[in-house]
C-alpha cells in the first residue's frame, strides 16, 4: 500500500457544548470517538485536525447563569477553564484547536455570513408564532412534543427533555429553509454517505420529504440579549444555534483566513450526538449552499449513553463525570470502553460491572498480560535483546496473516466509521498472539538448547505482534502503547506517532540484536472497595 501523502487533510468536529453545566460521560463520548478518528488518520499520514468547543450564547446559559447568581460571560469562563479544559487531559484528547463562540474570531465571522446571506436575499424579516424548548434551543413541532408526566400532567413537554415548552411570538428575521428541500434532497442522493449512520440518514430524508419550513435566527433584545448582534439591526441577537453551527468555520479561518478555510472544509466528519442530528444535517448544509460553500463530508450521528432507559443528561442531572471512571481505570480503559463496549451509532447503557468485567479479561488479561509475558521472556532467554529469528513455519506465517488481515479490517472499518468493529479487528491479533503463545509453548522449547532457534523464532513473532499492536491501538489507547512501543523499542523506530499504518503489518521492523526496555504492568490490577476495608 502506497502511504497517503502528508498534504490530505482530515478534519473532525465534535458539536460544541453548553456551558450549562459540567460535561458528563456522555460528552467525552463524543469526544473520544472524534479523537480516535482524528489519531487514526493521523497514523495513516494525513493532515489530521480536531476541532470541539462550547457553545456560550442563548437564554439556555443566560438563565443558568443569572440563576446562578453570576453573569453569563463569567459562569461560561468559569465552567470552561474548570471543566471543560480539563476534560480533555482527562480522557486524553489531542485536539488542534478549542472554539468558544464568545471569542471575536467567532462573533465577527458569524455576522459577516450573516450579512453575506442577508445581502443575497437568504434573510428576511417576518414574523412567527410557535412552542420553543429552551433545553433544545428549538421551535418544536406538535410531533415532537409528548404528554407531560408528574408535576407536568395535562401538558405538553419536551420529548427530550421532559419540560414545558414556552409559547413565543415574535418578529425577527427569517432564513429561507423552505426553498432547500430540493437542494438537500438531490445532495443526500449524490452523496449516500453524507448522513450515517443508515437508519439516521432515513429519518433525515423523510423529514426533509415532508417540507421544510423557514427558520427563525434572530431573537429580540427586548427577551434577552445574550448573544451576536445581528449586523444590519441591533435590536436582534442571532440565535443560537445559527451562531453555533458557523464555529465548524470560524475556527478554521472562514472570512479571514481563507488559505487554511480552503485546506480544512469540507469537514471530512462531523460527530454528534442523534438529538442534534436534524441540525446538522439539514439546518447546517443549507446554511452552507445559501453562502455558496460546501456541506461537509460526513454527518454521523451516535447514539446515547442512557441511565434507567433515558438519555444521560446534564439538564436532568443524571450525568457521571469521566474523572469518576479515570480516576480508577485511567484514560485508555476509559477510551478502550466505550468505544468497544458499544456499537458505534447504537444506543448504550454503562455499568461499572461491565466496565470492570472487560478491564480485567479484555484489557489486564488480554493485551496487558501478553505484553508483559512476551517482554519477560525476552528477557529471561535472550537477556532482554531482540533474538534473530530463523526460518519461520507455519504458524509464525500465520500470526504475519492475521496482523496483516487485522490493520487491512481495522482501517476498512475506520472509514466506514465504524469504530467498535475497527477495534474488533485490531483485537484478533491479541487472540492471535495469546493463542500463539499457548500453542507454541517457548518456555519448554527454553528447556531445550536443541531448540534455540526455534525459540527466537517465536519470541521475534510476538514481538513483532505486539510492535503491529502498539500502532493500530495508539489512536484508542496512546498512554499504555506509547509505554509499549518505549520497551519494545528504546527509540530505536523513531516515534510511535511516525509509525505509518500502512506498513505496520510489514514483517522484520524490529532489528534482531537491539535491546529492549523495561515495562510496567499496562493495566494493573485494581483494588476493588472490599479489598480496602
Ligand atoms: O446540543 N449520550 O450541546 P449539548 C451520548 N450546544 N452523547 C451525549 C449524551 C448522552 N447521553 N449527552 C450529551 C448542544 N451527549 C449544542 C450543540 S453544535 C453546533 C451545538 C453529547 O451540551 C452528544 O454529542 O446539549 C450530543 O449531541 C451533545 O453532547 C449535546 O451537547
Ligand atoms: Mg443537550
Amino acid at each position: 500500500m502506497p502511504s497517503t501523502p502528508a498534504s490530505k487533510s482530515f478534519y473532525v468536529t465534535t458539536p460544541i457544548f453548553y456551558v450549562n453545566d459540567a460535561p458528563h460521560i456522555g460528552h467525552a463520548y463524543t469526544e473520544v470517538a472524534a479523537d480516535v478518528l482524528a489519531r487514526w488518520h493521523r497514523q495513516r499520514g494525513e493532515d489530521s485536525f480536531l476541532l470541539t468547543g462550547t457553545d456560550e450564547h442563548g437564554e439556555k446559559i443566560l438563565r443558568t447563569a443569572v440563576g446562578n447568581g453570576s453573569t453569563p460571560q463569567a459562569w461560561a469562563d468559569q465552567l470552561v477553564h474548570d471543566s471543560w479544559l480539563p476534560l480533555l487531559d482527562t480522557i486524553d484528547i489531542d485536539n488542534q484547536d478549542f472554539i468558544r463562540t464568545t471569542e471575536e474570531r467567532h462573533e465577527k465571522n458569524v455576522q459577516k455570513f450573516l450579512q453575506h446571506l442577508h445581502d443575497t436575499g437568504f434573510i428576511y424579516r417576518g414574523s412567527y408564532e410557535g412552542n420553543y424548548c429552551v433545553g433544545c434551543e428549538e421551535y418544536k413541532t406538535e410531533a415532537d412534543l409528548i404528554e407531560g408526566e408528574g408535576e407536568y400532567v395535562g401538558q405538553d413537554v419536551c420529548a427530550i427533555h421532559s419540560r414545558p415548552v414556552e409559547r413565543l411570538q415574535e418578529t425577527n428575521y427569517f432564513f429561507k429553509l423552505s426553498e432547500f428541500s430540493a437542494p438537500l434532497l438531490d445532495f443526500y442522493e449524490q452523496n449516500p454517505k453524507f448522513i450515517q449512520p443508515e437508519s439516521a440518514r432515513n429519518e433525515v430524508i423523510s423529514f426533509v420529504r415532508r417540507g421544510l419550513e423557514d427558520l427563525s435566527i434572530s431573537r429580540s433584545k427586548e427577551k434577552f440579549d445574550w448573544g451576536i448582534d445581528i449586523p444590519w439591526d441591533d435590536s436582534h441577537i442571532t440565535y443560537v444555534w445559527f451562531d453555533a453551527l458557523l464555529n465548524y468555520i470560524t475556527a478554521i479561518g472562514y472570512g479571514e483566513d481563507q488559505a487554511n478555510f480552503e485546506r480544512l472544509w469540507p469537514a471530512s466528519v462531523q460527530v454528534v450526538g442523534k438529538d442534534i442530528l436534524r441540525f446538522h444535517a439539514v439546518i447546517w448544509p443549507a446554511m452552507l449552499m445559501a453562502a455558496g460553500l460546501k456541506p461537509a463530508e460526513r454527518v454521523f450521528g451516535h447514539g446515547w449513553l442512557l441511565v434507567g432507559g433515558e438519555k444521560m443528561s446534564k439538564s436532568k442531572l443524571t450525568g457521571i463525570a469521566p474523572a469518576q471512571i479515570t480516576d480508577t481505570f485511567g484514560s485508555d480503559a476509559f477510551r478502550y470502553y466505550f468505544m468497544k463496549a458499544i456499537a458505534f451509532g447504537q444506543d448504550g447503557s454503562f455499568s461499572w460491572e461491565d466496565l470492570s468485567a472487560r478491564y480485567q479479561s479484555e484489557l489486564a488479561n488480554g493485551f496487558g498480560n501478553l505484553a508483559s509475558r512476551v517482554l519477560a521472556m525476552v528477557k529471561r532467554y535472550f537477556d532482554g535483546v531482540v533474538p534473530a529469528p530463523g526460518a519461520y513455519n507455519e504458524a509464525d506465517l500465520q500470526v504475519q496473516v492475521v496482523a496483516a488481515k487485522a490493520i487491512a479490517n481495522a482501517d476498512a472499518a475506520i472509514e466506514e466509521i465504524a469504530i467498535h468493529e475497527a477495534i474488533a479487528s485490531v483485537w484478533t491479533l491479541v487472540d492471535e498472539l495469546n493463542n500463539y503463545i499457548t500453542v507454541t509453548e517457548p518456555w519448554v522449547l527454553a528447556k531445550d538448547e536443541a531448540q534455540r532457534e526455534r525459540l527466537a523464532s517465536v519470541l521475534y513473532t510476538t514481538l513483532e505482534g505486539l510492535r503491529v499492536l502498539a500502532i493500530a491501538l495508539a489512536p484508542v489507547m496512546p498512554k499504555s502503547t506509547a509505554k509499549l512501543w518505549a520497551a519494545l523499542t528504546e527509540g530505536s523506530l523513531g516515534e510511535l506517532a511516525d509509525q505509518p499504518l500502512s506498513e505496520s503489518a510489514n514483517w522484520g521492523q524490529l532489528a534482531a540484536g537491539v535491546k529492549i526496555g523495561d515495562l510496567d504492568s499496562l493495566f494493573p490490577r485494581i483494588e476493588t472497595d472490599d479489598e480496602g476495608k
